[in-house]
């Protein structure tokens, strides 16, 4: 039997896979030289002065072996348009679509990678931006200047992060950003170092390299940005996600292991299975679908689970008590799906995606019998009213604590009966209530398992396992 690697010879081996080799670093490097000559020559033949230059993860040598993004960046003066440099970024590559942050930017897809081009002002220092991407070329600037050295312990850390599932500040996410990595191990000398630093995290943590913070936040993690003492970098950070980080180092550093950074991958849940833990946990499992809309995934979040949120309080009011739940976007839909077609006669589900909000109900049928708790006896005209709005009783009225009670006939005693009828009632958020009056569908329990799509197996099977690695 071999004995268990070490800890160095552990990171060793992960670091032999995210270390980009010296083909790929050189490919890289050959499209960012590639690009960049394009958009220069460019801006010469139309006299415009620009200054193009790599930023982000490529710049620095901390991307990961498999990563082909590339974030290029056209700055201008303070005083020009943006919309020339963005036409010089459309130019570059026959395939692209156009993108928005505060500023339209281009995402081309060239040489097998993935490009951003972002237009940018060139501005004096980072306090003096005019939107949030000027800062990025300060970033750079930074973490160029410390980071030597210290390569592979981000590498270490973002794969670790990932592994976890902590990693990325998009909504979607709410973790941790590449920018965000670089500065722990910055500030805390090392991968290993971060990892027992933020094991004994709490909330409210303050971190503050330059020394120079200009503003209190009330984040749970606050990272003062090195270069904009305004800004607090982790601003997206969730306290879950920040203490799902604290809670993994911890156990990383008590018993290492590979799957902290490669876990094993999710297998979607076989129809057996999806039923067997449906019925195991004998609750209610309902699940809404309906087409997501065309829009990108920092939008379409937010409200989902706003979305989520007002269904979720709907069916807690009407008795059907919620247990937990859960919403994604699949955009993937597997052959042998069940794709709805909406009003239009389109096809909801192919190229769009489908946007999926799964509740699991403590109880999920009632009585017909409901209970209702009026006025107190003496406030005569309230009485009058609430006996006139409830004619049909199968008890009552009668006083409980000096409260009028009736016994009426309850309207809905399923969770889809309630949901059919008042879907459209709530507030989903402005694109979501679109896209459920197009069309959407309710299933419950059982009919689960006519829902094919591996992604949605996979989701679920998330949801019933839940684990997280804490310790
Ligand atoms: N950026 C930022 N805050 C964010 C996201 C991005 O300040 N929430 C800036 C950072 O300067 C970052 C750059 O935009 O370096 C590029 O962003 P991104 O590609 O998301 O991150 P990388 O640092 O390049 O890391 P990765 O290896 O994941 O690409
Ligand atoms: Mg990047």
């Amino acid at each position: 039997m071999t004995s268990p690697p070490s800890l160095s010879e552990l990171l060793d081996q992960v670091l032999d896979r995210v270390r980009p080799t010296y083909q790929e670093r050189k490919r890289l490097k050959r499209v960012a030289v590639d690009v960049i000559a394009r958009i220069d020559e460019l801006a010469q033949t139309r006299k415009l002065e620009c200054k193009t230059l790599v930023v982000g993860s490529a710049a620095r040598n901390t991307w990961l072996a498999g990563d082909h993004d590339l974030d290029i960046f056209i700055g201008m003066p303070e005083d020009s348009d943006l919309d020339i440099a963005l036409d010089l970024a459309r130019k570059v590559a026959l395939q692209y679509e156009e993108r928005y942050a505060e500023h339209a930017y281009v995402h081309a897809f060239f040489e097998g990678f993935e490009l951003d081009l972002v237009p940018c002002y060139l501005v004096k220092d980072a306090a003096h931006i005019k939107s949030a991407v000027d800062r990025t070329p300060f970033h750079s600037q930074y973490v160029s200047s410390k980071i030597r050295g210290l390569e592979d312990d981000v590498l270490l850390l973002k794969q670790f992060m990932k592994g976890i599932g902590v990693y990325g500040s998009e909504l979607r996410v709410g973790g941790f950003s590449g920018y965000l990595a670089e500065l722990l191990v910055i500030c805390y000398g090392s991968f290993l170092e971060v990892l027992q630093n933020a094991g004994n995290w709490n909330p409210g943590e303050f971190i503050d390299l330059e020394g120079h913070s200009a503003r209190s936040h009330d984040d749970p993690l606050v990272m003062v940005d090195p270069v904009d003492p305004k800004r607090n970098v982790a601003a997206a950070l969730s306290l879950d996600n920040m203490f799902q980080f604290a809670a993994a180092a911890r156990c990383f550093l008590r018993h290492p292991d590979m799957n902290f950074f490669f876990p094993p991958e999710i297998k979607p849940l076989s129809d057996e299975e999806l039923l067997r833990s449906i019925q195991n946990r004998g609750s209610t499992s309902i699940l809404i679908e309906f087409a997501a809309p065309d829009l990108v995934e920092d939008v379409i979040f937010p409200q989902l689970r706003k979305a989520e949120q007002s269904i979720r309080s709907l069916l807690d009011r009407n008795g059907f008590s919620v247990l937990r739940s859960d919403a994604d976007w699949h955009q993937n839909i597997s052959p042998g799906s069940d794709d709805e077609t909406d009003s239009d006669g389109d096809k909801t589900s192919v190229s769009r995606g489908v946007a999926r909000i799964f509740f699991e109900l403590e109880i999920g049928q009632l009585p017909e019998v409901h209970r209702l708790v009026g006025p107190p006896a003496w406030k005569e005209g309230h009485v009058e009213r609430f006996l006139s709005c409830h004619q049909e009783l199968l008890s009552g009225p009668y006083l409980e604590n000096g409260h009028v009670v009736v016994e009426v006939k309850r309207k809905y005693t399923t969770a889809t009966q309630l949901l059919s009828a008042q879907i459209f009632d709530l507030s989903l958020g402005e694109h979501l209530n679109h896209q459920v009056q197009k069309g959407y569908k309710i299933c419950a329990n059982r009919d689960l398992l006519k829902t094919k799509d591996q992604d949605f197996r996979k989701f679920m099977s998330k949801y019933f396992s839940a684990q997280q690695k804490i310790c």
